[in-house]
């Protein structure tokens, strides 16, 4: 894998630091000796996430403009997580997702400019892709966004593009496709397939599929998605359109079955409608992050374990 240590820059603010996946990130950086800052305003993030990790917390919105220029002084890199991260929720927020996603994506990139900090790391996604039924997903596909958090993370991707290119700031955008692990929370509305259906199964409850069940993911280990932002952000030339993901994939009931399976559950599995604006089949290309330097350090089984571990350690994660 590619080292992760010794990143380029001594300090760096994590929007969304207080997520799921902002929380592994804001732990690596530390682990590495970067001096943290979080803005979060905590709108779907959580305290527990950060528990007393020795960060700089700005508490605020990415569209405040003073909270931002007061978060970002000093930074040498950004990673942008924070956003509104649900599709279902778009679809009913349209306009709070456009401000989030693209409005507020502007005013970090305007003032991580500003600030001097050389480079800006976005979190973008899969959904961009959209139900074009080619696979695996390569960065060069046109872009089929089917709901309005899809389109507003390829917003987001033309306005680092643009900045990039008018060497306002260097901006590398990693479309990542679908991550699990450790603290996810299981419990929001818009909770992600995995820890919903781990935790139903350590209490053997009935899990619930969306559909048949036939819908095909890439899912990627939360650690390596942190590696492949501290990756980013530290290699000097890495720009553009990345994806992150494994390269593989397995339907929705295989890996209900798989973590029926590894925890012992009894649970049964039941069917809903399915969601609008989900997707039928979703696989990365891995190769083009490849190309420049980046090896994931887990695989799909090694990332369950460690994560199916942790949930049974914490019984009540959330
Ligand atoms: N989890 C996935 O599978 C996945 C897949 C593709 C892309 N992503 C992207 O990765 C990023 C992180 O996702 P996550 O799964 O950790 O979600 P999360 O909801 O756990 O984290 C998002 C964080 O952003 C914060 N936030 C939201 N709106 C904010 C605002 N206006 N101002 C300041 N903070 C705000 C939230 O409070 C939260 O802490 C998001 O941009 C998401 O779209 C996630």
């Amino acid at each position: 894998m590619a080292s992760v240590s010794l990143p380029p820059f001594s300090r760096a603010l994590v929007t969304g630091g207080a997520g799921f996946i902002g929380g592994h990130l804001v732990r690596a950086l530390l682990d590495a000796g970067v001096e943290v800052v979080v803005l979060d305003n905590f709108r779907t993030g959580r305290a527990s996430n950060l528990e007393d990790l020795p960060v700089r917390l700005v508490r605020g919105c990415i569209t405040d403009r003073a909270a931002v220029r007061d978060a970002v002084a000093g930074c040498g890199a950004v990673f942008h997580l924070a956003a509104l991260v649900s599709v279902p929720e778009s679809m009913e927020r349209i306009h709070e997702c456009v401000s989030l996603n693209v409005t507020g994506l502007l005013v970090v990139l305007e003032e991580a400019a500003a600030a001097g900090a050389r480079k800006l790391v976005l979190s973008s996604s899969a959904a961009i892709y959209g139900d074009d039924p080619e696979v695996p997903k390569r960065e060069d596909m046109r872009p089929a966004p089917k709901s309005p958090y899809a389109i507003t993370k390829l917003d987001g991707e033309y306005y680092c593009a643009l900045f990039a290119a008018t060497g306002r700031i260097e901006t590398a955008c990693l479309r990542y496709f679908n991550v699990f692990g450790p603290r996810q929370d299981p419990r929001s509305a818009y909770a992600a397939a995995v820890p919903i259906f781990i935790r139903r199964a350590l209490e053997g409850r009935p899990i619930t599929i969306f559909g048949d069940g036939g819908q095909t993911r890439d899912f990627v280990f939360v650690k390596d998605v942190v590696a492949a932002n501290i990756f980013a952000a530290s290699t000097a030339g890495l720009t553009g359109v990345f994806n992150v993901g494994y390269g593989g994939s397995v339907t929705i009931r295989e890996i209900a079955e798989r973590i029926l399976t590894q925890t012992g559950g009894a649970s049964v599995i039941e069917h809903a409608d399915t969601r609008p604006g989900d997707v039928r089949h979703s696989r990365a290309s891995a190769d083009k992050l490849r190309a420049a330097g980046w090896a994931p350090a887990y695989t799909l089984e090694s990332g369950l374990a460690e994560t199916l571990a942790w949930y049974r350690a914490h019984a009540d994660p959330v």
